[in-house]
Formats: C-alpha cells, structure tokens, sequence
C-alpha cells in the first residue's frame, strides 16, 4: 500500500513517502509524488522540499512487477517524476537511508541536492535485469561522479556504501545521525541561497569533462562485448553515455530511452527478470505459515568425510558454524581434515581470505570417531556412501544418540528419504539436503521434504540454506528429486541421438552454442560416467527404465570412467583437462550401431538443442504436475543454480513458456514420429497439454 505524509516543517515541505517493502516506485507512488511536489510548488510558504523514504528506507528503484504491462506507461512516468523535481524553481533534498537504487538513485539525482545516511547503499542494478538505468541515470551519473566511475557503476550493476561518495558531488552530506535534521538544514540554506540569486544546482548543468571520451568508450565496448556476450545491456549502457557526452544531455535522454524501451522487449531482460522473482519465489513455501519460525542452530555435524562430507562442512565453516566430522577410521578421517585444511590454505594463498580468518574458521572443524561426540548437535547431515543398508544403519544410529529435536538429514542423490527416515521414530525429523558437487561452490541446495517432514524442520532448513548463502530449492521424495530426475531424461536423449548417428562431440558442440556451461559427454567425463551406469543399472532392475544405453554401457565396461580415469567419451591427457576426440569411442559408436541394426542419419543443430531442452521441459512439467516442484520457476533456479543452463534463457520451463508451449508441444510430436523414436517418451505431459488448452503458462501466467 502506497502512503504519502506531508508536513512542514517551518518552511521547508518534508514528503515522507512509502511504498511497503522497498518503495518501489509503481504507478501509485509517481503519482502521489507529483502531486505532493506541484502542491509544494503552489505553496507560497514553501521555500524548499525534503523527500524521504517513511520507513526506514528511501527506494529499490522502478517496480519491476509493472514491465510489460499497461501500468508502467500509466502516467506520470519516471522521467516525468524528475523533470517535475528539476523545474520545481525550488531545492528539492533527497534524504536517502537504506538504499537508493535503479529508479530510486535517478530519482535523487534529479534532486538539487542529496543527502545519505552512512549506512545507505547506492547503485543502478538494471543491467542485472538485462536493462539501462531508464530514468536519466546514465546522464546524470557520469555527470556528477565522471564517466569511468560512472560506467563502473552501472556496468557491475553492484549497490556500493554511501560513504566512497563523501565528498563528491553525488552527495551534498553523509551523515551518522540525524539525516532528516541535515536534509532540511541543507534544504533552508540552498532556499536561501537561491532566494539571494544563486542558481539551483542540477546534475544536468554539469560539464562532462573527459579528454579521451571515444576512446574510452570503445574499450568499454570491446570490454564488454567479450565478458557479457549474450547480453545485449551493458554495450547500450556504454552508447547512451557515450551519446549524451557528445549530444547534450536532452539528446542524450531521448536516446537513453530508445535503448530502454528496446532492451525492456528483449528476452534476455525477460529472462533476468523471471529470475528475479524466481530467487525470491523459491522461499515461499506455499503450506509454511509465517508463525513457523526456524529453530536456532550453533553446531552441525557431518557423517562420512568424502568429496561430498568435506565439500558440505566447509560451507558451515565458512559461515562460522562450528561443524564436528565424523568417519569410520582415523584415516579417512585424517583425508577429509587435510582436505578441507587444504582448501583454507589455498583461499589465503589466492588472497581471498586473510591468514587469521582462515585459521579462524577452520579452528571450528572438530573431527570425531564416535557417535557420542555429536550427539548434542543441532543438525546432523549424512555424506556416506550411496548404499540404502549403509544410509539406514547410520540412521539407525543417530536415532539412538542424537539430542531430541535435532535435525537428521541426508545428502543422498537417489535414495528414497522416506524409506531411510522409517528407520527412525522421529520421521518428523529427518529431511534430505541435497547439495551439488563441489558442495563448497555450487549455489543450489535441494531441500527434501519427506512425506513425515515437519514445517519446523522445513523453516529452520531454509533458514540454514540462506546462512550458507545457497539458493534453497523445495523438491518432494521422487528418484533423482527434481534436478537428476529431469537430468537422467537429458542424458538418455543424447545417448539416443549418438546411436542415431550424432558424434558426442556434435552434441556437445551444439548445446555449449545453445549456451550450457557444458555438454552431457563432457559433463558426464567429469562427474563420473560409472555414476549414470550404476543408476541405469539400478533403475533397469526396479524396472523404471525399459532399455539401457548399449554405447554408454560397453564405454564404462572399457573402464572410461571420464577424466578420473583419463578416458571416457573423451581422451584425457595427464595435466590437460582439455578433451580430445577419441578414435576408441568413434570405433565402440560405430560397432554397436551395427550390431543393433540401426540406420544411421544425421542430426542438425536445431533438432539436437530442441530434443535436449524439451526432454528437460517434459520431465519438469511432470514434476510440477506431480507436486514434487511447488512452482515451475524453482524447476528453473535449479537448472540455473546446479547445472549450467544458461542464465540468459532464464530456465528451462521458461525458455519453453518462451518458445511457447503450442510450439514445444508440436516438436515433440514432430520427434515421436522420427525413426527409431521412443513414442512414450515424446508423449506430451499432461501439465503441458493443460497449459495450452488453458492458454497460460506453467505457473498461470502468459505462455
Ligand atoms: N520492484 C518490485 N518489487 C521489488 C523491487 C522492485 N524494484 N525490489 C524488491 N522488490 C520486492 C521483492 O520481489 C520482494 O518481494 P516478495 O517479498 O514479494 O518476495 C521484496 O521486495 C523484498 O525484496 P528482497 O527479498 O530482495 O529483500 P532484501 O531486503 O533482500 O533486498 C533490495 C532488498 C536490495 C532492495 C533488493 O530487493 C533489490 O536489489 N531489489 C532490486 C533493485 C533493482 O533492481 N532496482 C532497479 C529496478 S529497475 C529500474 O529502476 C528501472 C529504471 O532505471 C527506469
Ligand atoms: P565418497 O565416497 O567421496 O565419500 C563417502 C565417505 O563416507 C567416505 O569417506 C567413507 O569413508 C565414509 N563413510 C562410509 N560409511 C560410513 C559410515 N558408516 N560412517 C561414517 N562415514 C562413512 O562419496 P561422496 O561422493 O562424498 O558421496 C556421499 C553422498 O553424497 C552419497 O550419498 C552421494 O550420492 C551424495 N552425493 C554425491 C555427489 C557427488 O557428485 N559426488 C553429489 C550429490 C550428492
């Protein structure tokens, strides 16, 4: 709900303006804030205009929620906003605490003069959103702060503290206390001042002063031509600044807004922008009531100190968590404590951390042997191996020592978290915690709700992923939760198309263009092929899968286990991570497409990109259909957060919703009906059809 307080204060006008949480400036706060400045205006005992923020701070910029849709170009628009406060013919003071960004930072600017709290964080974050500061921001900032600044700035998109900006004509004052107080002292003086002749100040009026402007201009374009390819933003960032710097600021307004209203219909900004509500989305937990506050944790404990156990304590204590490790012997458990040792001492030779944090973080690993020892923990995360008998005795023996109410969960990456929690009497307790490998660097968490789990578990498991600074996503119990569920149907799509006559290397190639970090051939070289073989193994035998990968089978029969065994689809030279086409895969290819018979045909690019990303989409609407997802976008920062798809096509589900659903739907069909096709594996999800029948997207907005 937007509020607006106008009061005087002698005779300057203070507008104390809310918009509840961050004072987004929707169409309801440009509105009330025009009025208030014209009532200002009218006003003959006002001399002067203080804005600022009613509750604690001043504003996150525009509201995104409003992009493409009528109410952003619902009058008054933003630049209207700042043209009001520029022609006012009286000072207007912005009075910034908490944070002014995007639209917000523009709308000071446009102020005469600027105030902040020393706390406050300034920044233009619209690149992040794939956008152009659009409100005159990429004007008035190198005009106040100087281009280079300023480019870096809007560039890195990152908010900075008030304080670097003390001094600069960015900010009149930068205050400990008493910012309301100063903003109307600086108010009443500039009054005065203008009322003896003196102009008033605007950021407009400065001179750019920069000798070599093209020249810097294109460094910063091949700059970031390179670093942010897909991305069209940052080069238009550099042509409005380089623009108004040559044409005058008015020109350089117009202009900056062309740019703006084309990035704004670009894909990539809609991607960024479904990003963004998809982070803060993934929190909400559609039965967790807000009166469900998460327990408090101090003390963790990890069970089995392998690649994961180690991985997953050095979040904890990076995060200052005191965190026990426990093994079966002395000598595994010396690995695991070297391990993570090592890592600490190579975080100070890098420089990223000083030798006295390090030493102070790892002083809170405690490594044990026995059950006793971890007994009084809050939560207990098993990283043992993958083997049900093992995961089941470990429960069992933490259900007999652990404190009453500490947290038991599992890492596992396949096993059924029910089945390992009914080994306990408090199902209640147990929950998965699915971290990605390397678990110290990887964003993505999988929170495993069990179908036992309590809500108070779930809450303090979420509290617990944000203190590690993991991106928490909510999957139900299914095999491979959301993320190998829908990654195991990717990997048999590509194995299908290398017996169809594609080269692991033409796959790899076209999906790398597409933009993943990395192919299913080279990805699987690097976690291990010997993990997809146990898993068709097991799966063949539970009878979820019909047929196996003959190619893939004989590969791992060869012992090509990936870059660990220095051959898998690829070779490996020793100290070269690099792949190399290997002569024995083209050979096995080749032999076993013979002995199956199969007539080979070859694949474009397209068909190869397509059949990848939509056996992905047709796995995650079931997921979504079968309520193991809670919303299409958290299907979505998985894939995003965990394996590599990429960011500017914003996930699968929405690159589907993108390409539209009709459109995803036929191309199935199109691949059912191709020779040698798996037709039930083409056969549209339900959701999918639902979706367009209905006409709206996976979440119920547009398709
Ligand atoms: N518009 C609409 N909603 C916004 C918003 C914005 N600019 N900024 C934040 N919100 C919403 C969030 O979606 C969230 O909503 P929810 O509670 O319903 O999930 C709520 O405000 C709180 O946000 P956070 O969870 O992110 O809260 P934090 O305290 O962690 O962070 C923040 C606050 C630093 C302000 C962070 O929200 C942020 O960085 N916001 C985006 C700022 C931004 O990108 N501004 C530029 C907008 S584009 C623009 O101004 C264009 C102009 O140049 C023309
Ligand atoms: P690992 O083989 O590297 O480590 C397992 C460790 O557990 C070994 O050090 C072993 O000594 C120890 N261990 C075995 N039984 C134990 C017991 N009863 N008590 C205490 N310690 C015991 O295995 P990794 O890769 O770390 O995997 C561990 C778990 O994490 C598995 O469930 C796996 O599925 C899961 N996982 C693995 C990922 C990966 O990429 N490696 C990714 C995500 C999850």
């Amino acid at each position: 709900m937007t509020s607006l307080d106008y009061s005087l204060q002698q005779e300057v006008a203070v507008i104390a303006f809310a918009s509840p949480p961050v004072n987004s400036l929707g169409h309801g706060l440009r509105s009330a804030l025009v009025e208030a400045l014209e009532r200002a205006k009218r006003d003959d005992k006002v001399a002067a205009v203080v804005l600022i923020g009613a509750n604690a701070t001043f504003c996150a910029g525009a509201d995104i929620k409003e992009f493409g849709t009528s109410a952003m170009s619902r009058g008054p628009g933003l630049p209207t906003l700042n043209a009001t406060i520029e022609s006012l013919g009286k000072p207007v003071v912005a009075a910034i605490e908490g944070v002014a960004l995007g639209g917000g930072l523009e709308l000071a600017m446009s102020c005469h003069h600027r105030v902040a709290q020393s706390g406050a964080r300034l920044g233009l974050p619209e690149v992040k959103l794939g956008l152009l500061p659009g409100a005159g921001g990429t004007q008035r900032l190198p005009r106040l702060i100087g281009i280079e600044n300023a480019l870096n700035i809007m560039l890195s998109g990152e908010p900075l503290p008030a304080k670097m900006f003390q001094g600069s004509p960015l900010l009149d004052a930068v205050v400990d206390h008493d910012l309301l107080d100063t903003a109307i002292a600086v108010a009443k003086q500039s009054a005065a001042a203008h009322q003896a002749g003196s102009r008033l100040p605007r950021a407009r009026d400065l001179k750019i002063r920069e000798l070599d402007l093209q020249a810097l201009c294109q460094f910063a374009r091949n700059t970031v031509k390179t670093a942010f390819k897909p991305y069209p933003a940052p080069a238009a960032i550099v042509d409005a600044v380089e623009y108004g710097a040559q044409h005058g600021f008015a020109a350089g307004l117009e202009e900056e807004n062309r740019l703006f209203r084309g990035l704004l219909v670009d894909p990539v900004s809609a991607s960024l922008r479904h990003i963004f509500f998809a982070d803060r989305a993934a929190a909400r937990i559609k039965d967790l009531s807000p009166d469900i506050k998460p327990s408090a944790f101090e003390k963790v404990a990890i069970i089995g100190a392998g690649t994961m156990g180690t991985g997953i304590a050095i979040n904890f204590l990076t995060a200052g968590i005191e965190t026990r490790l426990l093994e079966v012997n002395q000598e595994a458990l010396d690995r695991g404590v070297e391990r993570i040792q090592k890592y600490f001492e190579g975080r100070v030779k890098k420089g990223k951390l000083t030798a006295d944090k390090a030493q102070g973080m790892a002083k809170n690993l405690v490594p044990v042997l026995d059950y006793a020892q971890i007994s009084d923990v809050d939560l207990v995360i098993e990283a043992v191996f993958e083997d049900m008998a093992i995961k089941k005795s470990v429960f069992s023996q933490l259900d007999s020592v652990m404190r009453e109410g500490a947290i038991l969960a599992t890492n596992t990456s396949t096993l059924d978290i029910d089945e390992i929690a009914a080994t306990t009497k408090r199902a209640e307790d147990v929950i998965g915690l699915h971290f990605f490998s390397p678990a110290n660097v990887m964003k993505l968490l999988e929170v495993v709700r069990g179908k036992k789990t309590s809500l108070q578990v779930l809450a303090t498991a979420m509290a617990l992923a944000k203190k590690i600074r993991k991106t928490a996503v909510v999957s139900g119990v299914c095999d491979g939760f959301i993320g190998n569920r829908m990654i195991n149907q990717y990997s048999a799509q590509a194995l299908a198309m290398l017996e169809e006559g594609a080269s692991p290397q033409q796959i790899d190639a076209a999906i790398e263009k597409f933009g993943f970090a990395m192919g299913p051939f080279r990805m699987s070289d690097l976690a291990g092929n010997d993990i997809g073989w146990h898993i068709r193994k097991r799966q063949l035998a539970e009878g979820k899968l019909t047929r196996t990968s003959l190619i893939a089978d004989r590969l791992c029969e060869l012992g090509r286990f990936g870059q660990k065994t220095g051959a898998g689809w690829y070779d490996y030279r020793l100290g070269d991570r690099h792949a190399h086409v290997s002569e024995v895969v083209e050979k096995l290819i080749a032999e076993q497409r013979t002995a199956s018979g199969v007539s080979t045909r070859s694949l474009d690019d397209a068909e190869i990109v397509d059949r990848l990303v939509f056996s992905l989409v047709n796995e995650g609407a079931k997921i979504l259909q079968e309520g193991i997802a809670q919303r299409a976008s958290d299907i979505d920062l998985v894939y995003l957060t965990g394996y590599g798809f990429p960011i500017w096509r914003g996930g699968p589900m929405h690159y589907a919703e993108s390409r539209s659903l009709y459109e995803v739907a036929r191309r199935m069909r199109e691949f059912a009906t191709l020779p040698s096709a798996d037709e039930a594996f083409w056969q549209p999800a339900d959701l999918l059809q639902q979706c367009i029948a209905a006409g709206h997207g996976f979440d119920g907005g547009a398709a």
